[in-house]
C-alpha cells in the first residue's frame, strides 16, 4: 500500500490530505516536498512558524537539549518559571501566573475554567462561528453548527453575529447586564473567520462591560500571538488588558508542543485552592527549551520582525486589492493575518488547489482564502507569491 492508501485506512482525519508529502528541508518561507518541489509558505502550519521555518538558533536548542527526560509537574525545575516568568513579561497588562498546556485547546479550556472558579458563573458569551478548539467546552464557545452533531454541549452559551461594531456591542450588554455570564471570550483579530479586525470601539466597549458586570474577558492569541498581527499580542491594537490569555501555535515556532493560559496574580491568587491547571506532558522539559530559544530570539529581534509584518502586511492588502477575484471579494487584515472573503466555497478551495499547483501554499477554509506568511518574509519572496497567487485566480 502506498503512504496515501495508508492514511486512509489507519489515520483519522476530516476529509482527504493535499496532495503534498512533507519530508524535511524547509526553510524560511520554503517548504520542500519528498518529490523535491519548493513551496512559498504562506500558511506557515497556520501561525505556527512565525520566525520562518529551520532557524538556527531554535534548531541548535533542539539539539543541544542535554535537561532532565521528563519533570513531574509537582517538582520545581528552573526551565519552567524562566518561560512563566518572559510570558509575564510580553504579555499586555497585569497578566503575571501561567498554567503549563500543550496546546491551544487545553489553553482556551483552562481559561473558561479559570473564568468559572473566579466567579462562580457558567454562562459564557463569545462570537458565532468562532474556533477555539475541539474539547466539548471550546465547541460548545464555537460555531453553533456543531450542536448539529454533538447534541449536548455546554448549555449557556451566547454568540454574537459580526459585524462586532456598536449594535453587537448593544447585544453583549444586554446579555452581560444579567450577570450571570463568567466570560467573554475572542480572538481579538479573529483569524477563524478569516482575519476578521473587529470595529475598535467593540472592544474597548466589551473590556469596559466586562469589568462594570464582573465577567472575565478572555483573549485567545493561540493564532494571533508572538507577532502574527504586527504586535507582539493582537490585543495591544485595542490597548486591551484581558484578564486571561491563551497562548500556544508559534510559541515554540513549530519545534515542540506547548501551550499556556495566563492570568493575573488576583485571579489566580483567589482560585488556587481549587484550581491548579497542569497536563502531563504540559510544558515537557524539550518543549520548554525551545519555547525560550523561540521567545528569546522574537524579543531579540521584535521591532524588526514587527515592522516588516506591518509595512509588508500592508502591501499584501494593497496588492491583493487590486486583483480581480470572480464576483466581489473582501480582502482584510492586520500584519500578516490576511484574509480574503471570495463568497464562494467551490471558488476559495479552487484558488487554494490551483496556488499548491503553482508552487504556493494558502489556506482556503469556506469561502475565505487565508494568507499567514512568517514575520521574516522578503518582499521578494511576498511579491513572488503573490504572483503566483494573482495567476492562480
Ligand atoms: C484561536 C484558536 N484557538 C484555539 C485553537 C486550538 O489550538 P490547538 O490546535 O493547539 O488545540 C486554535 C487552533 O487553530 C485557534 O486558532
Amino acid at each position: 500500500m502506498n503512504l496515501r492508501q495508508l492514511d486512509k485506512k489507519h489515520f483519522g482525519r476530516q476529509g482527504e490530505p493535499e496532495d503534498v508529502v512533507i519530508v524535511g528541508n524547509s526553510a524560511d518561507s520554503y517548504l520542500t516536498d519528498s518529490r523535491g518541489r519548493k513551496y512559498i509558505d504562506f500558511m506557515m502550519g497556520w501561525c505556527v512558524g512565525n520566525l520562518g521555518w529551520g532557524n538556527t538558533e531554535i534548531r541548535a536548542a533542539a539539539r543541544k537539549f542535554d535537561g532532565p527526560d521528563y519533570v513531574h509537574p509537582d517538582y520545581l525545575y528552573r526551565p519552567w518559571v524562566q518561560l512563566a516568568e518572559m510570558l509575564a513579561r510580553i504579555t499586555p497588562g497585569k497578566l503575571a501566573v501561567s498554567y503549563r498546556t500543550t496546546g491551544g485547546t487545553e489553553s482556551v479550556e483552562g481559561a473558561l475554567q479559570i473564568a468559572m472558579a473566579y466567579t462562580g458563573r457558567g454562562t459564557f458569551v463569545s462570537i458565532e462561528d468562532s474556533y477555539h478548539g475541539n474539547s466539548i467546552a471550546t465547541m460548545s464557545i464555537g460555531a453553533s453548527d456543531k450542536r448539529e452533531t454533538f447534541k449536548n454541549l455546554l448549555p449557556n452559551c451566547h454568540k454574537i453575529e459580526p459585524p462586532l461594531d456598536h449594535k453587537a456591542l448593544r447585544k453583549v450588554e444586554t446579555l452581560l447586564k444579567k450577570r450571570d455570564v463568567a466570560a467573554f471570550i475572542m480572538e481579538p483579530i479573529i483569524c477563524n473567520l478569516g482575519a476578521l479586525v473587529p470595529e475598535d470601539g467593540f472592544v474597548r466597549g466589551v473590556r469596559k462591560l466586562c469589568t462594570r458586570y464582573g465577567t472575565l474577558f478572555i483573549a485567545d492569541e493561540v493564532a494571533t500571538g508572538f507577532g502574527r498581527t504586527g504586535r507582539l499580542f493582537a490585543c495591544e491594537h485595542f490597548d486591551l488588558e484581558p484578564d486571561v490569555l491563551c497562548m500556544a501555535k508559534a510559541i515554540t515556532g513549530g519545534y515542540g508542543g506547548l501551550g499556556a493560559v495566563i492570568t493575573t496574580s488576583k485571579i489566580a491568587n483567589a482560585i488556587k485552592d481549587d484550581f491548579g491547571l497542569y497536563s502531563t506532558y504540559g510544558w515537557h522539559p524539550r518543549a520548554v527549551a525551545v519555547a525560550l530559544a523561540n521567545l528569546r530570539y522574537l524579543t531579540r529581534h521584535r521591532n524588526k520582525l514587527l515592522k516588516n509584518a506591518t509595512e509588508l502586511g500592508q502591501y499584501f492588502l494593497t496588492r491583493l486589492a487590486q486583483m480581480s477575484f470572480k464576483g466581489k471579494a473582501t480582502v482584510r487584515g492586520k500584519g500578516f493575518a490576511i484574509g480574503i472573503e471570495v463568497k464562494d466555497k467551490v471558488y476559495a478551495s479552487e484558488i487554494g488547489d490551483t496556488c499548491r499547483k503553482n508552487g504556493l501554499l494558502v489556506s482556503a477554509e469556506q469561502d475565505v482564502i487565508m494568507i499567514f506568511p512568517a514575520l521574516t518574509v522578503t518582499r521578494q519572496t511576498a511579491q513572488r507569491g503573490l504572483d503566483i497567487f494573482e495567476r492562480s485566480l
